[in-house]
């Protein structure tokens, strides 16, 4: 799992430079291209020869180009409480708590921290691969609530608008997913999203999707990026989940920018 990449200039690669960087994203999961130097349009425009970039509201985005997202040291709950938030710190896929979930999310350092602040993954193809056969049995076919705020929250979300909520009704989503472009099962889960199996007892439902996200995110299925300024990570949310780290210095920033493709 993971590949890093030198010698690419994402604001000029070729076709086949660009066929051979989702080649690559299928066969590692989370691809980084190391080195670039890319103002907010010139970044949705690379990004965009990987899928469509999409506007996501739930987080603040560069005045330059509205599909490029800001996560930053500085992040607050501006609507909410005004208290500093960290954006992703739990694990997670993107979006899932959205009907159609993005399909892959682009990751750019602008400013990272002298030290800290990796961002951690798992590889799900891996973790459903390593369940034994009954767990896969027990799984097979179950669907799943995920919300935006779902009561097993672990990492606290961005309050947003009355509006903006309702265009974002809870989603149901498979426990294991197939992947539209390798074919391979993988688990789909999000610690932070995930609301309850449907049809299933409340504690029931807790007890498998504890036990599910504790193998997920065993070692065994890690790789942990350390963020060098100018990385872009991209990664599949079809088969990985991730989690930022905020244990830089107090008083560094870190400053990434986002867009995710539908
Ligand atoms: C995210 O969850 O999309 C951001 C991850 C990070 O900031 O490391």
């Amino acid at each position: 799992m993971a590949l890093a990449v030198e010698g690419v200039d994402l604001a000029r690669a070729t076709a086949e430079t660009q066929t051979a960087l989702i080649d690559a994203l299928h066969d590692n999961l989370v691809l980084c291209m190391r080195g670039q130097t890319l103002a907010p349009v010139a970044f949705r425009d690379a990004m965009a020869r990987f899928g469509t970039p999409m506007k996501r509201l739930q987080l603040a985005a560069t005045p330059e180009c509205d599909e490029v997202n800001i996560i930053s040291s500085e992040d607050r709950d501006e609507l909410g409480d005004g208290k500093k938030l960290v954006n992703g710190a739990s694990w997670h896929t993107d979006d899932s708590f959205m009907r159609e979930p993005c399909s892959l999310t682009m990751l750019y350092g602008v400013i990272v921290p002298s030290r800290g602040g990796d961002t951690q993954f798992v590889n799900m193809y891996a973790a459903y691969e390593a369940l034994s056969p009954e767990m896969k049995a027990r799984i097979a076919g179950l669907l799943v609530i995920h919300k935006y705020q779902s009561s097993r929250q672990t990492n606290r979300v961005s309050r947003r608008p009355e509006s903006e909520m309702k265009a974002m009704p809870e989603a149901i989503h498979p426990l294991v997913r197939i992947h539209p472009v390798t074919g391979r099962k993988a688990l789909y889960l999000n610690a932070n999203r995930m609301e309850q199996v449907v049809g299933m007892e409340r504690a029931e439902s807790d007890a498998l999707l504890d036990r599910l996200i504790a193998h997920a995110i065993e070692p065994r299925f890690q790789y942990r990026h350390v963020w060098r300024q100018g990385d872009v990570v991209i990664w599949d949310n079809r088969c990985t989940m991730h989690k930022a780290n905020a244990d830089y210095p107090e008083g560094e920033r870190r400053l990434m920018h986002r867009v995710v493709v539908a």
